[in-house]
């Protein structure tokens, strides 16, 4: 796959770098790397990029201030973010900063290549319209999503009801939706989508009839789950983020369900599938067809 987008890795721990040059370069991506803060400050002062990804704690030039630096000398640039220590403050202090996701360390190379196809679709998305037919089904609903709005508007964290009634009025969360919640309550475009790639409830993608969620979180990578989810996507012939012609499945990966000891784990719609292997899927979706 060539993509021809450039990415600059940043973390102290070689490791992790080594990690995501084997992944992400085999996935068609052109990757550099800097071991601190300041290195990677050096190499965008000469270099564009399409996202850098960061560790947050590194020595002398935080993951922080190396975001800070990005967002005021190369805004167009995304950034998501490797954490180690899932603490709320930093991660908030990031969002508020407009990180576009987050990589939990240890992450599977599935995890890394779906959270950077991800944020990479997000930074084309901005710059493109929504397709005509998406438009045309937003555009119906404006005056809905209008009232939404203008009803939580001066009410105290409104983002998340808001987001949640626009998801159950349209059924997912396009650019254009976002962008529009945004400037219906005065914030950046980027803080709305922190949000929504943040909690794994919100979709951007239309879902079909049924919604199918691997889990790739470690205690269910460890156990294959990626076998599973090949196997799905061989089944349905969608990959993750698609819906069937026939509109009646949905693929998603998601980081972790909250079921590790039932590991590997499925859910379809609301039903959890726990101790799966590629056979069985096959045979649960029979139960749906
Ligand atoms: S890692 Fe899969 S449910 Fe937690």
């Amino acid at each position: 796959m060539e993509h021809n987008r450039a990415i600059l890795v940043v973390d102290d721990d070689p490791t992790i770098i080594k990690a995501c040059e084997r992944v992400l370069k085999s996935e068609g991506y052109s990757i550099d790397s800097a071991t601190n803060g300041q290195a990677a400050i050096n190499i965008l002062q000469d270099k564009d990029y399409d996202l850098v990804i960061t560790d947050l704690k590194m020595p002398e030039v935080s993951g922080i201030d190396l975001i800070k630096w990005v967002r005021s000398s190369k805004p167009q640039t995304g950034i998501v973010i490797i954490t180690g220590y899932p603490s709320q403050e930093t991660i908030k202090d990031a969002l508020d900063l407009g990180i576009i996701d987050y990589l939990p360390k240890p992450f599977s190379p599935a995890l890394l290549t779906e959270v950077v196809d991800k944020a990479i679709t997000y930074i084309s998305s901005t710059t493109l319209p929504d397709k005509p037919s998406e438009e045309q089904e937003i555009t119906a609903k404006t005056k809905d999503l209008e009232r939404i709005i203008s009803e939580n508007r001066s009410k105290p964290g409104s983002l998340i009801p808001v987001l949640q009634q626009a998801q159950e009025l349209i059924g997912y969360l396009p650019p254009s939706v976002q962008r529009h919640i945004a400037s219906g309550l005065n914030m950046p475009v980027s803080e709305v989508h922190s949000v929504v790639s943040f909690y794994s409830f919100f979709t951007m993608k239309p879902k079909g009839k049924h919604n199918v969620r691997v889990c790739l979180g470690t205690a269910c990578y460890v156990k294959r789950a990626e076998e599973i989810l090949q196997k799905l996507r061989e089944t349905l012939n969608i990959d993750v983020g698609e819906v069937t012609k026939d509109k009646k499945f949905s693929l998603e990966s998601v980081r972790c369900l909250g079921a590790c000891g039932l590991a590997p784990v499925v859910v379809v719609d609301t039903e959890t599938y726990g101790s799966i292997d590629p056979v069985k899927t096959s045979e649960i979706l029979k139960a749906y067809e």
